[in-house]
């Protein structure tokens, strides 16, 4: 029963109730020592001494009248699994508690003002700890009664008092706690945040191998265009009447700024008297040499680009350059000995080969036969007579065709089958290459298969469109084609240049070369005969013909590439064309 000056001193309770709580947070070492006996945690839920801790405090409160403290929180751990007389049991223990806890407080308190105005700090201290007992068996009788009461489960209870003993952190009810398949929201979190991590650590690691694959693509693949850009030209040759040498720089020092194979040419673009026109030339300097190239290039009496050159570049002129280009190459991989045939102007990639061979100090056989129409036109005779008498396996056979009147006391008259079988012994088995006016090719390569070379085994280019056939002639035909040509007809196909946008007609026997000309299409050109690769475009739609396809390696032509300069439309279908 509770005591009539309780409600009086409410107030003080309260305020004192924070006080108590603090004083109860002891140490598990304090705890042991005013509960002698009691080594185990669970044995600490009995709520009797409180924080006290002094001598006769138990008799003195039995003293008092209250009763000896029950095991109650250890009856609670097994609470759900009581029957029912014994949870009736656990009731009235709990209800004594409750009220032997009001008395001990009720007693504490009046102590406790009593002492107070006297400064008596025994008695003070004695009626504190009063009051932490009854305040412990009435929390405890508490607990039992709500675990009875709201179901509640007694060993969550039991726990909670525990921790608050301990002064441990508590654990958020069960019921409150987010879950997914078990586990909470800090372990989700936690997962998330690993897996994240583990996703980064994975995507990094694949973009470094996507970045190393990529840069040893390109540090081991050739490059995928040709480089763009201006050489200065820094020495000029002349090396017959007609023919000059053109020794180009990188304008601002250091070396030229591509490599390129022994027989690979590059295109100049030059612009003058209102057109633009590309021509190309081949690099007739050893690739070994890397801080210039050289260019050989015969003046044509009528050429726009040969004259410009020989006639007006001087040393110190930029020249807009691509490179490199070309599949006319030879390094001494390919082949156990090489056989070079060349006339006129067209020895300039066999020289590229010779001087790169040479260079090297190259072992096996290689054999130059050469044919020009006056022994003035002869351009690197004495540079040949030089490497030959120092390299015992360079071979060099001339001829000259039009030598009468003149003191050239070697070789005269064309290639004949007998000279070229007497020049290279077992010529069967060899690799040649050849360059020169297109008649001199086609003899020639007549002739070598007739002496058993294999036609795969005979390499050639041309320098330029047939003879007799004037610059521009094609596109002159070309539009009047096409201004001849129905444009509503249904069966003139067209071509639609996908980057350009541009349309234009392509009657049966225009190239696509000419049809982008004739509508301002820009595609790259120069020997326009199907032998150098210049014009190479990718055809997105439609089917072509081509007549020459010498410029266009069969893996190029698996991809869809076509020669734009040979290139037309097969069978009245219209076509794309990337340009
Ligand atoms: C892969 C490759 C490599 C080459 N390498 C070299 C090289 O190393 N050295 C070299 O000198 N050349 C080389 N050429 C050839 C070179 O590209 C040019 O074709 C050559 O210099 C002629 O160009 P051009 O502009 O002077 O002549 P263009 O103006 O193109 O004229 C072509 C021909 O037509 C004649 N002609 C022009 N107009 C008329 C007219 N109105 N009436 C009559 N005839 C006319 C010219 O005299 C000339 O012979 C190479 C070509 C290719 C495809
Ligand atoms: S321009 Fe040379 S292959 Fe077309």
């Amino acid at each position: 029963m509770i005591r009539p000056h309780f409600s009086s001193t409410l107030a003080t309770v309260i305020a004192l109730t924070f006080t108590i709580l603090l004083g109860a947070q002891v140490t598990q070492d304090e705890h042991a020592s005013h509960h002698p006996g009691q080594d185990s945690p669970t044995e600490v839920g009995v709520p009797s001494g409180g924080a006290g801790g002094m001598e006769g405090m138990a008799e003195m409160m039995q003293g008092m009248g209250a009763p000896p403290p029950k095991e109650l929180y250890p009856t609670l751990m097994e609470l759900s699994g009581l029957p029912p007389e014994k949870r009736a049991e656990v009731k009235a223990a709990a209800h004594d508690r409750m009220k032997s806890g009001t008395v001990l407080m009720a007693e504490g308190l009046d102590r406790l003002v009593r002492a107070a105005p006297t400064d008596d700090y025994q008695a003070m201290q004695e009626a504190v700890a009063l009051l932490r007992e009854g305040m412990a068996r009435f929390d405890s009788g508490l607990a039992a009664h709500r675990a009875l009461s709201e179901n509640q489960d007694g060993r969550t209870i039991a726990m909670n008092w525990f921790r608050s003993q301990m002064n441990l952190p508590g654990s958020p009810a069960p019921a409150e706690q987010w879950s997914l398949l078990g586990l909470s929201a800090a372990h989700l979190a936690l997962m998330v945040i690993l897996i994240g991590f583990a996703l980064a650590m994975i995507a990094m690691y694949f973009l470094k191998m996507r970045r190393a694959s990529t840069l040893l693509r390109r540090l081991t693949e050739a490059p995928r265009g040709p480089w763009g850009g201006s050489l200065r030209v820094a020495r000029i040759f002349a090396e017959t009447p007609s023919i000059k040498t053109f020794r180009l720089l990188e304008p601002v020092g250091g070396p030229i700024p591509f490599t390129f194979l022994p027989g690979q040419f590059l295109t100049l673009t030059v612009a003058r008297d209102g057109r633009t026109v590309k021509r190309s030339y081949t690099i007739a300097s050893s690739p070994a040499q890397r801080d210039y190239i050289e260019i050989t290039v015969k003046r044509e009496e009528q050429g726009f680009v040969s004259r410009y050159l020989c006639d007006e570049v001087r040393e110190g002129t930029l020249l807009q350059v691509s490179a490199p280009q070309g599949y006319l190459t030879f390094t001494g991989k390919e082949a156990e000995s090489i056989v070079l045939i060349g006339a006129g102007v067209g020895i300039t990639p066999l020289m590229s080969v010779i001087r790169y061979l040479t260079d090297r100090a190259w072992p096996k056989d290689i054999y130059l036969l050469f044919s020009c129409r006056t022994p003035d036109q002869f351009a690197f005779g004495a540079e040949l007579e030089h490497l030959h008498r120092r390299h015992a396996n360079l071979h060099v056979v001339a001829t000259v065709t039009g030598a009468d009147g003149t003191e050239w006391t070697g070789l005269r008259g064309r290639f004949t089958k007998e000279l070229i079988s007497q020049s290279v012994p077992d010529i069967a088995s060899r690799r040649v290459h050849l360059c020169g006016p297109a008649p001199m090719m086609d003899v020639t390569r007549a002739m070598l298969l007739e002496l058993g070379v294999a036609a795969a085994s005979i390499m050639s280019e041309g320098f330029g469109p047939p003879p007799g056939q004037r610059p521009h002639e094609r596109q002159i035909a070309f539009e009047a084609a096409v201004a001849q040509a129905d444009p509503d007809a249904p069966e003139v196909p067209s071509v639609l240049f996908t980057i350009s946008g541009k349309t234009a007609q392509l009657p049966a026997d225009m190239s696509v070369l000419e049809a982008a000309e004739h509508v301002g299409v820009s595609i790259d050109y120069s020997c326009r005969v199907g032998t150098c690769g210049a014009c190479k475009v990718k055809l997105r739609k439609g089917a072509v013909t081509m007549a020459v396809e010498e410029g266009l390696p069969p893996a190029d032509k698996t991809r869809g590439i076509i020669l734009a300069c040979q290139a037309k439309a097969f069978g009245g279908e219209s076509l794309e064309v990337e340009a």
